[in-house]
């Protein structure tokens, strides 16, 4: 494995590949690498001859009372595992390197930003999307690999690369969820012990409404106020949101069919964590796509429910 924190290095060894007629993977991360983020590098591993992955902690899309400074990093675990997972290149920009100047030039996805999360948190999907917008302006053209769990930030992105024809393959991967369901995140690191074992709640929660949807519900109300229900069983999680809305452009849905992504933020402590499933509603056919376990998504599907 190779690292490179230079923008040129990076650009022309990806350009050499592709001349070569290697195709390119490419995985964009902020570090402290879970199996949620392995899993992606595995993917991009086995649909590619080269496999790029960044670790840059992007302040541009954190607020200015959010965890910048104390974002969690390992870089000599990071590499370790970027290397397991078979990376080829490994780019660690400083800020410097990636924002030379402040950028007088950034990206917005309008509607697709401001909902959900990016209600509560303006200006961070901005910044998601001009540091993505960058990361594959370097890369160039290639399949980038982003997960499922961050499912707003994947409809931001995928709507970017859409919108300016960036020369990239988006390919969402499944969120990849601990043994207890909750879904793996680099700022679960932040939780206490309490915390942690109250965190399983929102898995719960969104567990029940896929079988409450399996079982006839299609009121996007109704499983909105059953998940409300269920994660105030735990006292110790403050729901931020609730949605039921489509995968795609977000768009609220209250009569449920087709594919409705149903999503959660909630406060733990100081952590601020997000999760959701997808279900794909077809008359009276329901298929759940809750998320797989561990680090092998490809063995162990925890539920896919007809
Ligand atoms: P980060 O939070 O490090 O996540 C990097 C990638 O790993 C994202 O595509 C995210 O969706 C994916 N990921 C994180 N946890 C996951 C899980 N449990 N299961 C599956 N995939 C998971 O997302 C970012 O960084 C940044 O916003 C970034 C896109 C790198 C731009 O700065």
């Amino acid at each position: 494995m190779i690292t490179a924190s230079g923008v040129a290095e990076v650009r022309s060894a990806c350009d050499e590949a592709r001349r070569a007629g290697r195709r390119v993977g490419f995985v964009p991360t902020m570090g402290f690498l879970h199996p949620g983020h392995r899993s992606l590098m595995r993917a991009a591993r086995v649909g590619n001859d080269v496999v790029v992955a960044s670790i840059f902690v992007n302040p541009l899309q954190f607020g200015p009372t959010e965890d910048l400074e104390r974002y969690p990093r390992d870089l000599a675990g990071d590499s370790a595992a970027a290397e397991a997972e078979g990376v080829d290149l490994l780019f660690l920009p400083a800020v410097d390197e990636m924002y030379p100047e402040p950028p007088l030039t950034t990206v917005h996805v309008a509607g697709l930003s401001e909902v959900l999360c990016g209600a509560s948190r303006p200006g961070h999907f901005d910044g998601v999307a001009t540091v993505v917008a960058k990361l594959l302006s370097i890369v160039g053209p290639c399949t980038a690999y982003f997960g499922r769990k961050d499912a707003q930030q994947l409809a931001v992105v995928r709507r970017m690369v859409s919108d300016l024809h960036l020369p990239a393959d988006v390919v969402g991967c499944p969120l990849v969820r601990e043994r207890d369901g909750v879904a793996m995140s680099s700022r679960n690191a932040y939780l206490s012990e309490e915390d942690r074992r109250a965190a399983p709640v929102l898995f719960g929660a969104l567990r029940a409404a896929a079988a409450a949807v399996t079982g006839g519900e299609r009121s996007g109300g109704a499983l909105r106020r059953l998940i409300a229900r269920e994660v105030a069983r735990e006292p110790r999680v403050a729901l931020e949101y609730v949605a039921t809305c489509r995968p795609d452009d977000l768009e609220p849905l209250d009569h449920l069919e087709g594919d409705v992504l149903v999503a959660v933020a909630a406060r733990v402590g100081s952590a601020r964590l997000i999760d959701n499933i997808t279900l794909c509603i077809r008359d009276a056919d329901v298929v759940a796509d809750l998320g797989v376990v561990t680090d092998r998504p490809e063995s162990e599907v925890l539920c896919a429910e007809r």
